[in-house]
């Protein structure tokens, strides 16, 4: 997808996060696999719906896990629980 086009659909998400989520964009929310905030982000904007399917689309929390929880977060904070897919 085109840079633009991703990031118009991030700018768009980013409307329903609380502030403290929306920091750090273009840092690596994880780390083990140098995945960014954004490309998650983008990933649930997409469709993304449980941890596993962030994971398919962006190898993030496939390190050790450790950002698992935050990877849940994002997911909560982004998808309307009737969109949500039991994991
Ligand atoms: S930071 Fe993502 S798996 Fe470790």
């Amino acid at each position: 997808m085109p840079f633009k086009e991703q990031t118009a659909e991030v700018i768009d998400a980013l409307d329903d996060l609380p502030p403290i989520l929306k920091k750090d964009l273009d840092r690596n929310l994880c780390t083990c696999n140098e995945v960014l905030r954004r490309d998650i982000i983008h990933a649930i904007a997409n469709g993304a719906t449980t941890v596993e399917e962030v994971k398919i689309e962006t190898y993030a929390t496939m390190g050790i896990g450790c950002c698992t929880q935050d990877v849940e977060r994002l997911i909560e904070s982004l998808c309307p629980p009737e969109n949500k897919m039991p994991d």
